[in-house]
């Protein structure tokens, strides 16, 4: 476990991991309490062992607490999910699992990431914006649950310095400890591939 920002731990100390299988059952708790459509367990394994994914955990202790995930088109990395459980939110755990994300999405050549949002949501549109997203269009009755549109936020030039340095910025107002397993390389922008596809989902047990 490596501490990599260097404070002592005023807030959570929170772990990030590759998701595995084993961390399904509380994933698909947290998912069950926040999302109208939750996903199924096969649609997560399925994700899992697909290449040009990224999918993390994040744990505070044993307890998973948040979880994220995106996949590759060509250069583009799409945030396809992210999830903090209710009695775990404000306290960044959702900055600390995009920060990884994101860093898995440049070691796997990303050059830009985007998201869709509900046009309601506005707490996610802010932890996006923070994080260098900003809006780029809209999709009409995008969300099958209410037909509610979806706000399109793109981040681009993600692979330069500035955007490294930003990252790192926006982590450093973090309260508390953040630890990764595996550690990340030290310069984010060259990072050559990411943990979370290792293996393809399996784990040891
Ligand atoms: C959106 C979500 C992932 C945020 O998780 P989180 O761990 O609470 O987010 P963070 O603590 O990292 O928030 C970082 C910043 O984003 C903004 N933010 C996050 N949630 C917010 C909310 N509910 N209201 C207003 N601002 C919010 C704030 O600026 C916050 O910083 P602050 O707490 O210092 O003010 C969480 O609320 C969630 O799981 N929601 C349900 C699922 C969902 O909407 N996912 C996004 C789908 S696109």
């Amino acid at each position: 476990m490596t501490r990599v920002d260097g404070k002592a731990p005023a807030g959570l100390a929170v772990t990030i991991t590759p998701m595995r299988r084993r961390h399904l059952p509380a994933v698909l708790d947290i998912e069950a309490k926040v999302y109208p459509r939750p996903w199924s367990a096969r649609l997560f394994e399925d994700e899992l062992s697909r290449s040009g994914r990224v999918y993390v955990v994040a744990r505070v202790g044993p307890t998973v607490v948040g979880y994220s995930g995106l996949l590759m088109i060509a250069d583009d990395g799409h945030i396809a999910t992210i999830a903090v459980d209710p009695d775990w939110q404000r306290q960044g755990i959702a900055t600390r699992l995009l920060a990884e994300v994101i860093r898995g999405a440049i070691g796997l050549g990303a050059n830009q990431l985007t998201l869709e949002v509900r046009m309601s949501n506005a707490g996610a549109q802010e932890l996006y914006r923070r994080l260098g997203f900003a809006p780029g269009g809209a999709r009409k009755a995008y969300y099958a649950d209410n037909r509610e549109d979806a706000l399109v936020m793109w981040a681009h030039g993600v692979s330069t310095p500035e955007y490294a340095a930003r990252l790192k910025d926006v982590l450093a107002g973090v309260p508390g400890a953040t630890s990764f397993e595996p550690a990340p390389d030290s310069d984010v922008a060259n990072r050559p591939s990411h943990p979370a596809l290792r293996g393809s989902g399996e784990e040891p047990s």
